[in-house]
């Protein structure tokens, strides 16, 4: 079975750049067709993987050099290894006492993460299942931290284009949505932080207790950075807690555009970051670092369980599950790690480097057609763009005439009560070639549009 799988999981690998960037067209028929209950008797192991070639057959290539929608990562093979060695062994790693040694390996990957920070040596953090659920840990301990346990008037602020996971974490932790702040960007689409002292003041004055405010470093719309030493500033002044949501742009800080864009963000209490958008990992690991890691286990420890207490206390090795919502969860540490001792930070870096500079090659290219508007130059690497002159459906429909390709898949957004077009470069099967061959495409599309 082992050998089975993995000769389909190689072949697949071997071949994603030759395939559809988003196959199948009736995937409405193609689930119902897939609708059944558990057999009573098993059966074959070989017939399984026919399940695999219906799924890779009606879906989108997320892990193609293609695919340019929503946020990508791609899946690097190295962790997909990692991740059958990993549940092969099936070793508990949330209470380091169980592994000491696969404990150790997941708090080395969070010491990087926070050493990439310039986080001290109190920091601390955890993996989680993404940046969700990194942003929900976030709140709950900024909650924690700065507000009473009747918390119900506080108060957080965000850009308007903040991501929804950070709003829906703040409804998860208890708070009316309505006490999310939505605080004006300016016209590059980052945050404006006199309108963000504004905002603090006029809520103050009417009662709540601003305690949070997160910055994006790197919007999902349009890859916009907030300025983080400015709102570092206010967050201090104000006694606010500063959470930075990198879930899709964190990773850039490993190269000196990145650096440079995200100055202050070693002020930050705590940052959300994706390996499996920003370490091109497969899906399932998100991390949250915070800078003086008590505070995070003071958010997620409620004291030793008698049924755990064979086990050692959180020692230099943490115990993770004190740290998080989770107890039982996979060894995601393995995940990340084994990529970082295959490759190297410098792969990483160099990957990343080459995403800025597609992104830029991708602005310029677009930029030079006259039937395009690209209003917003790339900070990161989303590439926004419209056709000039044309309301939303002729946009939605020249969005599709792009992926009708097949060879590229795109999704779009809505700025400025528009409908937009954007590109998001992150994935490392993502090179030269493929975005050469987007602007052809993109080319043709908007001759046919126009
Ligand atoms: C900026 C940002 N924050 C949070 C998230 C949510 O992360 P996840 O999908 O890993 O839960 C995303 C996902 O794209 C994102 O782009």
């Amino acid at each position: 079975m082992g050998e089975s799988a993995l000769r389909y999981a190689v072949d697949f690998v071997s071949t994603v750049g030759d395939r559809s960037a988003h196959a199948g067209n009736d995937y409405d028929a193609a689930a119902r067709e897939h609708r059944e209950p558990p057999p009573e008797f098993g059966g074959g192991f070989e017939p399984l993987l026919g399940l695999m070639d219906a799924i890779v057959a009606n879906s989108a290539n997320n892990a193609g050099p293609g695919f340019l929608a929503y946020v990508p990562g791609g899946g690097l093979f190295a962790s997909s290894l990692a991740d059958l060695l990993s549940t092969s062994i099936d070793r508990f790693v949330n209470l380091w006492g169980e592994a000491p040694v696969a404990a150790q390996v997941e708090a080395n990957v969070v010491r990087w993460l926070c050493d990439l920070f310039g986080y001290g040596p109190d920091a601390r953090g955890v993996l989680s299942s993404g940046g969700s659920m990194a942003n929900f840990s976030a709140i709950v301990t900024a909650r924690k931290d700065k507000l009473p346990e009747d918390f119900l008037k506080g108060s957080l602020y965000v850009s308007e284009h903040v991501h929804a996971s950070v709003t829906k974490a703040a409804m998860l932790a208890g708070f009316p949505v309505r006490h999310v702040r939505s605080v004006p960007t300016d016209p590059s689409l980052r945050m404006d932080v006199e309108a963000l002292e504004r905002a603090i003041a006029v809520d103050r004055a009417s009662g709540l207790a601003p305690f949070c405010v997160v910055a994006s470093a790197g919007t999902t719309n349009t890859g916009a950075v907030d300025p983080i030493d400015a709102i570092a500033d206010v967050a201090e002044r104000e006694g606010l807690w500063l959470h930075v949501d990198g879930a899709y742009g964190g990773f850039f800080q490993l190269t000196d555009r990145g650096r440079e864009r995200f100055r202050g963000i070693e002020r930050a209490d705590s940052i959300t970051l994706d390996p499996h958008k920003g370490m091109f990992l497969a899906y399932g690991t998100g991390a949250l670092v915070v800078r003086e890691g008590r505070k995070l286990r003071d958010a997620h420890h409620i004291g030793t369980s008698a049924y755990l207490q064979d086990l050692p206390d959180d020692a230099d090795v943490p115990n993770f599950a004190e740290y998080s919502a989770e107890l039982s969860r996979d060894f995601r540490g393995l995940r990340v790690w084994f990529p970082l001792k295959l490759h190297g930070v410098s792969a990483f870096r160099e990957a990343l480097d080459e995403k800025l500079d597609l992104a830029e090659h991708l602005y310029e290219a677009l930029k030079a057609m006259p039937e395009l508007e690209l209003p917003w130059q790339p900070e990161l690497t989303v590439v926004p763009f419209r056709l000039r002159d044309a309301d939303d459906d002729a946009n939605r429909a020249f969005l599709g005439l792009i992926n009708a390709s097949e060879r590229v898949y795109l999704s779009s957004t809505v700025v400025d009560g528009r409908f937009t077009i954007r590109a998001c470069i992150l994935n490392h099967r993502t090179h030269r070639d493929r975005i050469d061959e987007c602007i052809e495409i993109v080319r043709r599309a908007a001759a046919d549009a126009t």
